[in-house]
């Protein structure tokens, strides 16, 4: 039966990872994967989740089933991060949260959901995208598209494509975007641009689909909701995917949830009632651990304001690597201006390197970064940040 079975590629940035662990060399650094390492380079175990572990490992909790959608204190403190405490939309019952196997899993749920609604609509993703977007979606049984997002000469957004494109657009087109942080180019829309989005959104009838994995990694937990909170008030039905994998530093747990804004209370029953069926046909319902341990930090005062300070100190480390990066890579004699790798934001750079640039990265000097360029900042530390931008510098001269 397995005889015809093609050999599949690696994954574009998991593979990285084989790769990688498969490397002997000493000097190796992977700047692939979306993970934040510590000065040491090692993924941290936040304090705040240390302790909130080991109160529920000495209360030794019985493991039965949990709800298909994930306990509902899980799901609140997932709601009030997302949407705002004191949001009308959650007062009102219009937000239908499910845990879920991190953004990925999210995502996936969402997506199989809105395939049983409106099979016939197309997903539209920003050019360029999170790798695993468009397999995604289209494993859901989507055509998918990409709509103009990054533009090359100014590094930021195009913003007058992206609008003019998405106007064209028939009604019920499912809109993928990134909620803050894009991955992987850095580049997001202001504020004063998100409120077009939104209202472009409502304009044509189109259903957007807010995927949000890096909360808390560009300005702070509330300024990175920005785009959640004016869809919020905009009287639109909606899709946010979210993850505490980079913010909790959970990563293996996979803790995220998918969140659906409603028009009411009654129209939340039935669509929780369908995702239900869906996580249900698909691994019945998610595992207690990491959604424990996230609620427990979120509810509790003292371990929330620890969790923001551990937050708060990955965001900073981040910036300074990414001022690092810029500074050592005009000492090492780089004419190429990098000043652009300080101003973008969350843990990913599109540095403008070639594949073939990256690829001799990769052999000559045992730095992994994914094909179109994008390098994790995150993975930067004091002790690798010099050999990485003195590769980067010989690399770019040639
Ligand atoms: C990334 O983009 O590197 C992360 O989101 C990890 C992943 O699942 O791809």
């Amino acid at each position: 039966i397995f005889a015809a079975v093609e050999m599949a590629p690696r994954d574009p940035i998991l593979g990285l990872n084989e790769a990688y662990n498969a490397d002997t060399r000493a000097t190796k650094v992977n700047l692939g994967v979306g993970v934040y390492y510590d000065d040491n380079g090692k993924i941290p175990l936040l304090a705040a989740v240390k302790t909130a572990e080991r109160t529920r490992l000495e209360t030794m909790p019985p493991r039965g089933y949990q709800p298909i959608e994930g306990p509902a204190a899980y799901d609140q403190a997932v709601q009030k991060l997302l949407f705002g405490a004191d949001s009308e939309l959650l007062a009102a019952g219009r937000v239908v949260t499910a845990q879920a196997l991190g953004g990925t899993g999210a995502l996936k749920i969402g997506a199989d959901f809105l395939k049983r609604l409106n099979p016939a609509a197309k997903v539209y993703i920003s050019d360029p995208s999170w790798e695993n977007h468009r397999a995604l979606f289209e494993s859901a049984g989507f055509e998918v598209e990409n709509y103009p997002y990054y533009d090359a000469e100014t590094r930021g957004v195009n913003f007058a494509g992206m609008k003019s494109f998405l106007q064209g657009l028939p009604a019920g087109s499912i809109i993928v975007l990134h909620a803050c942080c894009h991955n992987p180019t850095g580049a997001d829309l202001s504020d004063a641009q998100w409120v077009e989005v939104v209202e472009v959104c409502r304009e044509k009838g189109l259903v957007p689909f807010l995927d949000m994995a890096y909360q808390g990694f560009a300005d702070g937990i509330d300024a990175d909701a920005v785009a959640v909170r004016l869809f919020s008030t905009s009287g639109l039905q909606f899709f946010v995917s979210s993850s505490f994998s980079k913010s909790f530093s959970l990563y293996g747990e996979r803790v995220g949830a998918l969140s659906v804004v409603t028009a009411s209370k009654e129209e939340s029953a039935r669509v929780l009632s369908q995702l239900k069926r869906v996580i249900r046909t698909n691994y019945s319902n998610p595992p207690i651990h990491g959604g424990a341990v996230v609620a427990a930090v979120l509810s509790n005062p003292e371990l929330r304001q620890l969790w923001e300070d551990e937050l708060a100190g990955m965001r900073d480390r981040i910036r300074a690597m990414r001022t690092g990066l810029v500074e050592q890579l005009k000492a090492k004699g780089v004419a190429q201006d990098f000043s652009f790798v300080a101003a973008q934001r969350g843990m990913f750079s599109y540095t403008g390197l070639s594949a073939a640039q990256v690829e001799t990265l990769k052999n000559d000097f045992g730095i992994y970064a994914v094909s179109t360029g994008r390098i994790c900042l995150a993975a930067l530390n004091s002790g690798n940040i010099g050999y990485v931008a003195e590769s980067i510098a010989q690399v770019v001269k040639g």
